[in-house]
């Protein structure tokens, strides 16, 4: 269980997250999905009680992470954005050093555990330093899974993978999510939809958006709204649209103008201009509305494509 309010981290003048508040349950994998620069590792920093908020609370599997940073730390995975592993040592060493840090009880074994539930048992004997970049983050997943944890942190998991090796670590997560709280990092969209029960979109430190993945989809399948405006009366301009076959949410403004809506990668707009010049109409405009979630993501990875 994760519990969040009005968190705030400030690095000197520069404010990095502002007031977030969010929640995550047991058995639930959250997606922290936004660009560069936008607050998540430094959230998830604090969360994990490695650096204490400006302001703002947060409880971690029952734990506030200021007041009672050793207990959450005992309940807490972490997998860092760069997982520090010691190259020249052995996979298996690794492991029963990071086990014997937390006092872990039998701990061979449970370092046998966790090989396995990485798969990475064929390798327990090799250096780290031999291992493809998959197998290093396995690593680094096994080490956050050692204790237990009820809570997991994971910051950008399946980053500078390979296809195959991103398959790998996502079903990975997905199993290690059935009995634990997950929050993930990740800048792909897709990959939030494809491996989360729920999104909290960020950007420059505030949470713009926040859904469930099913109706994060349906808003992004569903949501190119379009203004209609003709000369003259349009008493009827509704009636013309409607009788477009697809458009939907069909509204009549104080002006006259009529807006419509259309699944996206479907434009409607040859149609309706079509049918609005058909119906004897003068057009005079037909543009795109607002913002949808698809708009916004489009802006944040935008921006974080220009930084590139
Ligand atoms: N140690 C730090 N000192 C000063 N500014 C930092 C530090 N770490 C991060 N920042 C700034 O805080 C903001 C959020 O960064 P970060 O949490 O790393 O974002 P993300 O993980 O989403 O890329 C950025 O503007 C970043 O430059
Ligand atoms: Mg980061």
């Amino acid at each position: 269980m994760i519990k969040v309010s009005g968190l705030t981290k400030d690095y000197g003048a520069r404010r990095a997250i502002h007031n977030l508040s969010f929640d995550a349950q047991q058995g639930e994998i959250v997606g922290f999905l936004g660009p560069n620069g936008a607050g998540k590792t430094t959230t998830m920093r604090i969360l994990t009680g490695y650096m204490p908020p400006s302001d703002g609370e947060a409880i971690v599997a029952g734990y506030d992470v200021v007041e009672e940073s050793l207990e959450v730390r005992k309940r807490v995975g972490y997998l860092p954005e760069t997982v520090p592993l010691y190259q020249d040592m052995v996979v298996f060493d690794y492991l029963k050093f990071m086990g014997d840090l937390r006092h872990i009880p039998n701990v061979d074994s449970r370092v046998n555990e966790v090989l396995d539930m990485v798969g990475l048992l064929n390798r327990a004997d090799g250096y780290i330093g031999n291992l493809s970049k998959g197998m290093k983050q396995r690593v680094g997943l096994a080490q956050a899974l050692l204790h237990r944890p009820e809570v997991l942190i994971l910051d950008e998991p399946t980053i500078g993978l390979d296809p195959g090796q991103v398959v790998e670590v996502r079903q990975l997560i997905r199993d290690i999510g059935r009995e634990r709280t997950v929050l993930l990092s990740t800048h792909l969209l897709y990959e939030a939809q494809n491996l989360c029960d729920r999104v909290l979109i960020i950007n420059k430190g505030k949470i713009v958006a926040e859904d469930t993945t099913e109706n994060l989809q349906a808003r992004l399948i569903g949501a190119e709204r379009v203004i209609v405006r003709v000369r003259g009366e349009a008493d009827e301009l509704a009636d013309t649209i409607k009788q477009v076959k697809g458009v939907r949410k069909v509204e009549t403004q104080d002006d006259g103008a009529v807006e419509f809506e259309f699944a996206s990668g479907k434009d409607l707009r040859p149609e309706v201009a079509k049918q609005v010049i058909k119906d004897g109409y003068d057009l005079l405009e037909l543009r795109p509305l607002g913002m949808s979630l698809e708009d916004i993501f489009l802006e944040l990875t935008g921006n974080e494509a220009k930084k590139k």
